[in-house]
């Protein structure tokens, strides 16, 4: 610094700028103006935002996501803890700018970004409610904590009494109805309307609509204000698919998969047949619950038939879908391409959906999943609703 700036920067400020107006000395450097951070459009696919944010909590292979994905929703949150399935969700959804969290019991509901819908297709497991009466008879005021700690339903619950999402969709096997001489599912409405003030409706829907499997779950819908939805009006369609629709044809129309079928024809490969052995036992088993008045065994099916529940150890002996070969031949199990097609994760004929896993843990992902189209009618069915409750809340916001 020369001496003269020396001594002006000394005389004070007033002097100091009025030397640097004139330009006889050099001012301070000017602050770079900050960047503005790069803000990643979530999902990265549209520039068109989303019309709504949605949590995926159980997520498995995201199923029900797909669903509200369909009606214009942006996935914010999503939790799985099955490394597998992590791998599947992440091979399928790859533009997500969210990592994939783990046990949800372990996560702190302010870590969970706010949101307008919460999906969860939580596992069922008993609600012990004997400590219940005991509290009500000490006069302690019991709220969902103490009816459900323990078990994953609480999960939803806390999150759902943390952000107060404007609507819910729980998703679950039909005997959760009838669980615990219906006691658990009594447990779960009084949590859901009297503890948390939600307007709820219910409704088992089968997937066999949309493919061709007899799958039935029960679907629960909650609006934070009632906005008159009703499940009753909701049209099934009356097409009635054939499981012809989505199994390898083997005549060379569909694009070859060397994974799960051979040579230019896509005849499905041999790995999928039944071993004479387990055929045999397969056979004896039910002969023998037969015999006893029993309904159990295999379900032995063809193109013109509908299969039953794809179920998660459905890996073991694929014996409730068991596809009929040619005479003389034991039957083969479906290949995990036709397992994603009968979830309405592909087409028929279609193999879009990426299977990065062993077949053994996509069984087990397929047959943990949701019908997909079944969930796709689901949420267009709440839409109209839901974009009600949002424009209502925005309304709010801004008046
Ligand atoms: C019935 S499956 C739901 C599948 C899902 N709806 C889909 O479309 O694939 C339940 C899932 O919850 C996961 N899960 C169970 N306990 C969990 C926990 N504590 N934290 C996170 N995920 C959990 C399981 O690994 C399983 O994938």
């Amino acid at each position: 610094m020369s001496e003269y700036a020396t001594m002006v920067k000394q005389a004070g400020r007033a002097t100091a700028d009025k030397a640097v107006a004139n330009g006889w000395i050099d001012g301070p450097a000017k602050p770079v103006a900050a960047q503005p951070k790069l803000k990643l459009v979530r999902g990265d696919k549209s520039e068109a935002p989303a019309d709504f944010t949605f949590i995926d909590l159980f997520a498995g292979i995201g199923g029900l996501r797909r669903g509200f994905e369909s009606i214009g929703g942006q996935c914010v949150f999503t939790s799985e803890w099955d490394k597998y399935s992590q791998k599947t969700y992440a091979a399928n959804f790859p533009d997500d700018d969210h990592e994939i969290n783990g046990d949800i019991t372990k996560v702190d509901v302010a870590d969970i970004p706010e949101h307008d819908v919460l999906l969860a297709g939580f596992p069922c497991q008993p609600f012990s409610i004997a400590g219940v009466s005991k509290k009500n008879a000490l006069g302690r005021a019991h709220g969902f904590e103490d009816k459900t700690q323990g078990t994953l339903f609480f999960d939803v619950a806390r999150i759902i009494a943390h952000h107060r999402p404007a609507a819910f969709l729980l998703e679950n096997v039909r005997n959760l109805i009838g669980h615990d001489k219906g006691k658990t599912f009594q447990t779960i409405k009084d949590v859901l309307t009297e503890e948390l003030g939600y307007t709820i409706d219910w409704r088992v829907i089968d997937g066999r609509s949309w493919t061709p499997q007899h799958r039935e779950r029960i679907f629960i819908i909650g609006f934070r204000e009632d906005q008159g939805f009703r499940f009753a009006d909701l049209k099934t369609p009356d097409a009635a698919p054939k499981l012809r629709d989505i199994l390898h044809p083997g005549d060379g129309s569909e694009v070859p998969d060397q994974r799960f079928t051979v040579g230019n024809s896509g005849r499905v490969s041999e790995k999928y047949t039944l071993t004479d052995h387990l055929w045999n036992y397969l056979q004896r088993y039910k002969e023998k619950h037969q015999a006893a008045g029993n309904g159990f065994g295999f379900g032995l099916v063809g193109p013109d038939d509908v299969a039953r529940t794809l179920s998660a150890r459905y890996y073991k002996d694929g014996s409730e879908i068991l596809i009929r070969q040619e005479e003389g031949k034991a039957p083969r199990r479906l290949t995990p391409r036709e397992c994603a097609r009968l979830m309405g994760f592909d087409e028929p004929q279609g193999n879009e959906f990426i299977i990065p896993v062993s077949d053994t843990q996509a069984y087990r992902q397929f047959g943990n999943s949701v019908v997909v189209p079944a969930v796709k009618a689901v949420a267009e069915h709440m839409k109209p609703h839901l974009f009600k409750a949002l424009a209502a809340q925005r309304k709010v916001a801004v008046g």
